[in-house]
């Protein structure tokens, strides 16, 4: 693991962390080095953004770290112990602190499963199966407010009935219910409107504040990721070229592809002095309680 990795972090154990994290795509000429040895360490309460152009490997490294894609090479430790989920009673036991979000929210359900079945799923899963159903019915109606949904109006339906949007704070309010350590984000906002997409964020900030989850977002967007997150991963053909606090790595970049990326968004990081054109630009950063 990297120095600056430990010395931010002496006092804490990351809830999730990772050395030489590799993952390889078929072989011989069709070999692709998606994710190549990366090392991480994401620590409790965390907000933390992956930023990266299309194909960079962001979504491969999740779906690693939620276990649903084999990891060629390379350890991921979760909770301070080295990770085991070889069986499929580990696997389930580990996505109870463990869950994500998706880039197509209709990958995420199974179709022949009623919006009521997928959120009743998550309260058995949280070992709530016993709880009377009054007492379910609430929990699941507040899990529809909380994403401003009303669970009279989805109950009965499939969840190809709703709307991308619906689908998305669906998702949220399954997390809600499933309450895990960490949340896995995959650019959860792709398939709502700009107002939307600022209310999503709002609750799943709102989760970290209530219940202290640490969140892992993928985006391209790093203004976006630079308003919300704590700590910032660049991700480039398959390797974190430059990671650490937000404001570090935006106000000071040290890697040409970070460089890069933020000549893309000069107007999200700078404030342009227009009657001092030859001065330095003044970096501001948008304050994320507003
Ligand atoms: N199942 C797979 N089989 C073979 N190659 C794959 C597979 N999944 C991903 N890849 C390849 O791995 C690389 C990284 O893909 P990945 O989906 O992780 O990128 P990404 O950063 O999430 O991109 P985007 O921003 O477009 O979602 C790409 O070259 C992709 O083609
Ligand atoms: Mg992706």
């Amino acid at each position: 693991m990297s120095e600056q990795i430990v010395n931010n972090n002496t006092d804490r154990t990351p809830c999730m962390s990772g050395t030489g994290v590799t993952k390889i795509f078929g072989a011989g000429a069709n070999k692709t080095v998606a994710v190549d040895h990366v090392d991480f360490a994401f620590y409790p309460g965390e907000l933390i953004s992956i930023v990266g152009e299309s194909g960079s490997g962001k979504t491969t490294l999740i779906k690693m770290l939620l276990g649903l894609t084999s990891v060629t090479d390379g350890d991921i430790f979760f909770m301070g112990n080295k990770r085991d989920i070889r069986t499929r009673k580990q696997k389930k036991e580990y996505w109870k602190g463990i869950q994500a979000i998706f880039q197509d929210p209709f990958s995420a359900y199974n179709i022949f499963n009623k919006i009521d079945t997928v959120l009743l799923d998550c309260i058995n899963m949280r070992g709530g199966r016993k709880l009377p159903k009054e007492e379910k019915l609430r929990m699941i109606t507040e899990a529809c407010e909380f994403v401003n949904l009303k669970y009279a109006e989805l109950t009965n339906k499939y969840p190809f009935e709703l709307s991308g949007g619906q689908m998305q704070r669906l998702m949220i309010a399954r997390i809600f219910l499933l309450r895990p350590k960490i949340l896995l984000a995959d650019e959860p906002t792709s398939m709502i409107d700009a107002c939307s997409r600022a209310t999503i964020l709002d609750m799943l900030m709102k989760l970290r504040e209530e219940e202290g989850m640490t969140i892992v977002f993928i985006t391209h967007d790093l203004g976006l990721a630079y308003y919300v997150s704590d700590k910032l991963l660049i991700m480039e053909k398959g390797k974190i070229v430059e990671q650490g606090a937000a404001d570090q790595v935006i106000l000071n970049p040290q890697h040409r592809y970070t460089k890069q990326l933020l000549a893309d968004v000069p107007k999200l990081t700078e404030t342009w002095h227009l009657d001092d054109e030859a001065g330095p630009a003044t970096f501001i950063r948008a304050n994320p309680n507003a």
